[in-house]
């Protein structure tokens, strides 16, 4: 079988290297990958965005199976452009993938279906943004609608903060687009749990949960980035809490965006606040996250295209989705800088890794060599019996990773540790 895997990060090579597992898997081709997949997959020179070029590589190369992981070609509808021409692939179709690519969408769905979220309104001009705030106590969260790099939302503490966010997202246009319309949003309190779950549009099967580690210092100071690491599971999701989840939150929005015309195949991501008043969604995420998958996808114990299989075709309620009872914890080693400007093009060592697994995000190949190509670099993941031991395969791991100006947080996981004593 052949393989298509659209995208170029992390996350993408953690795809790549489960799906390879499966023994009737003969090729896959990232498009356009990264120069650190090269032993696991053919790196095709194809944006990730390319939909025409994305459908005549697939037919020309006669591909069986293809994964669209990125936001970007989801909202564009590369799903469906390629199941058009033939090609079976997995993930959401553009009228599904809306769930991300419109943050007042998601919050009319959740409004519409009384799925727990922060209270909101939603803006189209900025003179009533701002009237609104005059009115409001802090602090607020200030989102813009459309796709935004992950950059799109501001926690703001005070008036002048979501006021200047306003600003530059309506008039100044950051984001383009994207800040035609924001949203303001009440601000909630408590632990952040990422749950992955694979769907047929029926049938909702979740992955271990994942906590992410946003902010780009220790002790969850600096900027906000895409993600500098993750454990798995998270202990703040205890059985009861997923119960809970369960129905109040997954299976109402399968079932909402069933009613709604829009069936959702793929991976939903629920970003979710775990409150005083239970647990509410912060955000959709219409793909696997990244790196929530490089640390979820290592303790998968079923196949993974197996499952991709049964997404597509509806039917996951008879495939198993077992996870290994182990701990996974991922760290990123980042170009110095990130998430703001940063230098590219220093040579990358890996070295004496250990039983730890390196996926490749921003680097480029050379000859033999590797180099840096991007902010988030690599990241290390190891897994083991307990949360202190997987993080500290991954530390060990860590030190045998060398380039100029790399960064990474050496706090991942300790909030996890913490909870569980
Ligand atoms: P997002 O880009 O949607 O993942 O949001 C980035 C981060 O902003 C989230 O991980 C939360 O930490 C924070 N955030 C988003 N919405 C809210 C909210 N309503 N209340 C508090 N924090 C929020
Ligand atoms: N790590 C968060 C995301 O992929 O959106």
């Amino acid at each position: 079988m052949k393989l298509m895997v659209i995208g170029s990060g992390g996350r993408e090579h953690a795809l790549i290297r489960k799906l390879r597992e499966n023994p009737a898997v003969t090729r896959i081709y990232a498009l356009p990958g990264n120069g650190g997949m090269a032993p696991d997959a053919e790196c095709v020179p194809i944006s990730a965005e390319d939909l025409d070029g994305a459908a005549a590589f697939a037919l020309r190369e006669r591909v069986d199976f293809a994964v669209v992981a990125p936001d970007g070609p989801l909202c564009l509808g590369m799903v469906d452009r390629l199941e058009e021409s033939g090609i079976p692939s997995f993930g959401p179709r553009k009228n599904a993938a809306v769930i991300e690519g419109s943050k007042l969408f998601a919050k009319e769905l959740m409004r519409k279906y009384g799925i727990p979220t922060a209270e909101y309104r939603s803006f189209d001009r900025h003179e009533e943004a701002l009237e609104y705030l005059r009115g409001v106590s802090f602090p607020r969260v200030v989102k813009a609608d459309g796709l935004a790099l992950g950059k799109g939302v501001r926690v703001c503490q005070t008036r002048e903060e979501a006021e200047q966010a306003v600003r530059a997202m309506m008039e100044e246009r950051i984001f383009g687009d994207s800040g035609n319309t924001v949203v303001v949003e009440e601000c909630l309190a408590g632990p952040e749990v990422s749950v992955l779950c694979f769907t047929d549009g029926e049938t909702l099967k979740p992955m271990v949960s994942a906590m992410d580690h946003k902010r780009a210092l220790d002790g969850d100071l600096g900027l906000n980035t895409g993600g500098m690491g993750v454990v798995a599971p998270n202990p703040f999701y205890t059985p009861e809490i997923a119960g809970e989840c369960m129905r109040t939150i997954f299976l109402p929005t399968v079932r909402a965006m069933k009613a709604e015309g829009r069936t959702f195949k793929g991976c939903l991501y629920f970003g979710l606040m775990l409150t005083a008043d239970g647990p509410k969604v912060i955000e959709y995420n219409c793909r696997f996250g990244d790196p929530e998958a490089q640390a979820v996808l290592k303790l998968l114990e079923s196949d993974l295209l197996d499952i991709m299989v049964a997404v597509r075709e509806g039917t996951l309620a008879r495939t198993p989705v077992e996870f290994s009872r182990e701990h996974a914890c991922c760290v990123i080693a980042a170009s110095g800088g990130y998430p703001e400007a940063y230098e590219t093009g220093f040579p990358v060592a890996v070295q004496n890794t250990g039983g730890a697994f390196i996926d490749y995000a921003g680097v480029k190949r050379g000859g033999d060599a590797l180099y840096t190509a991007g902010g988030r670099v690599l990241s290390v993941t190891a897994t083991a019996p307990t949360l202190p031991e997987a993080a500290g395969a991954a530390y060990q791991a860590m030190d045998g990773v060398h380039f100029e100006g790399m960064r990474f947080r050496r706090d991942i996981g300790k909030r996890a540790m913490e909870e569980r004593v």
